[in-house]
């Protein structure tokens, strides 16, 4: 049976992306979205919402209606351009040749060289831990590895490590009430700024063969440093939490764990069974250029909508049993990563980083089990996931 859809959410129902409480567990709230208001108005905070999966990947295909140029995250958008140049928040027809540059520097072959980084820096935080009894499996290894990486990655030298790594920790310093939005961040944010900055000027006159050279070479000293800035903001929390994720959702599913470790031929598979089933970015916001009718809804130019590609992966229309985590799942293209023009561009690296990690993980600790009551969750309207995941290990 098609159900009508409605035009106004009815009392009980409501979403937003700043409720904490909402984020612990949204799956409910988005299946009735889903179900009974696919094009979902909030008056409060003055935005739309699309929560299935074939109207999130449509709109996420037609970047010329969905804008990203009026930023991509609610707090934030509105009628003024967003910060020019920066790839994320670029609308067609610049974002083509920004995307081709920075994709002649941000190569498959620079993010394939580095799986031996990678194993290493996991070996080195996960044979600390052997012997140990039980350690935070986000604080001292899932949010130390995507920070390292990129490091390694942009070519940071080995003697400015210590001092990045601890700008890069404290740009995502979260304060309550106030949360990314306070002074530590700040702070951080223009310290690792000047940092990039100064390390792509020496680029400029002594490259060397590394990504900050390669993006020198292709982009203005500008573009280029709001380009290695966006690496490291994008490319850090997201694989913390993918990874925080996996330490509680594979505890969640201990058949699934052991599967994993009889057969690590299935780990590849399972970091898309992850990213699907508790996508670390859950929301993306778009500014409309027109006005866009869908599911007898009509939403005026000029609205910020979200998509929900959180609720996307958890869609029944989709997905058979949707909130079974099953590692054995059909490949298929979750929108966890985004679609279109905007696709994750270090999706490679996330999926090197995610595979890798579980790999060293399972050889080590093939068992764990989350201490529930000390997991700490972290909100911010851009991530969701852990801050803290204590695990004890046999
Ligand atoms: C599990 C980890 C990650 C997740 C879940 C994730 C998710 C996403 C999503 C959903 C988008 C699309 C945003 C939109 O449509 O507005 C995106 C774009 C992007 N991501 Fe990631 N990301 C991850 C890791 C990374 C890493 C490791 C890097 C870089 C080293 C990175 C760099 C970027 C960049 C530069 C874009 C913008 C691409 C463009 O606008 O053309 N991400 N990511």
């Amino acid at each position: 049976m098609v159900r009508p859809v409605a035009l106004d959410a009815p009392a009980d129902l409501y979403w937003d992306p700043f409720d904490v409480e909402l984020d612990r567990s949204p799956y409910s709230v988005w299946k009735r979205l889903r179900d009974e208001m696919p094009v979902y108005r909030n008056e409060r905070f003055d935005f739309w919402a699309l929560s299935r999966y074939e109207d999130v990947a449509a709109a996420s295909r037609d970047p010329h209606t969905f804008l990203s140029g009026h930023g991509t995250v609610l707090e934030i958008m509105g009628p003024e351009l967003r910060r020019p140049g920066l790839i994320i928040f670029t609308d067609p027809p610049d974002h083509g040749p920004l995307r081709a540059l920075v994709s002649r520097a941000f190569t498959p072959r620079r993010t394939a060289e580095l799986e031996e980084r990678v194993r290493s820096i996991c070996t080195e935080l996960l044979d600390a831990q052997i012997g140990s009894g039980g350690f935070d499996y986000v604080a001292d290894f899932g949010a130390q590895l995507p920070s390292r990486v990129i490091s390694a990655l942009l070519g940071v030298p080995g003697s400015d490590r210590p001092e990045v790594l601890a700008l890069i920790d404290r740009m995502f310093h979260i304060e309550p009430g106030v949360g990314m939005v306070n002074d530590v961040s700040f702070g951080a944010s223009i310290g690792l700024h000047d940092y990039l900055a100064g390390q792509l000027r020496e680029r400029l006159t002594r490259p060397r063969d590394d990504l900050l050279s390669a993006l020198v070479e292709e982009l203005s000293l500008e573009e280029a440093t709001g380009f290695a800035n966006l690496l490291v903001s994008a490319g850090t929390e997201t694989v913390g939490k993918l990874l925080g994720w996996a330490a509680v959702v594979l505890d969640d599913f201990p058949d699934q764990r052991r599967r994993l470790v009889e057969q690590p031929s299935l780990i590849p598979g399972a970091v898309e069974e992850l990213l699907r089933f508790e996508a670390p970015s859950p929301v993306q916001g778009r500014w409309t250029a027109r006005a866009v009718t869908l599911h007898g809804v009509t939403i005026p130019a000029g609205s910020k909508v979200i998509m929900l590609t959180g609720s996307a992966g958890r869609d029944e229309r989709r997905y058979p049993e949707p909130d079974r985590f099953d590692v054995g799942r059909p490949a298929d293209q979750h929108l966890s990563f985004g679609v279109g023009i905007h696709f994750c561009l270090g999706a490679a690296l996330a999926r090197l980083e995610g595979r890798v990690a579980l790999e060293e993980t399972l050889a080590r600790f093939p068992a764990w089990s989350v201490d529930r009551d000390r997991t700490v969750r972290l909100h911010t309207s851009t991530v969701r996931g852990h801050s803290k995941v204590p695990i004890l290990v046999g």
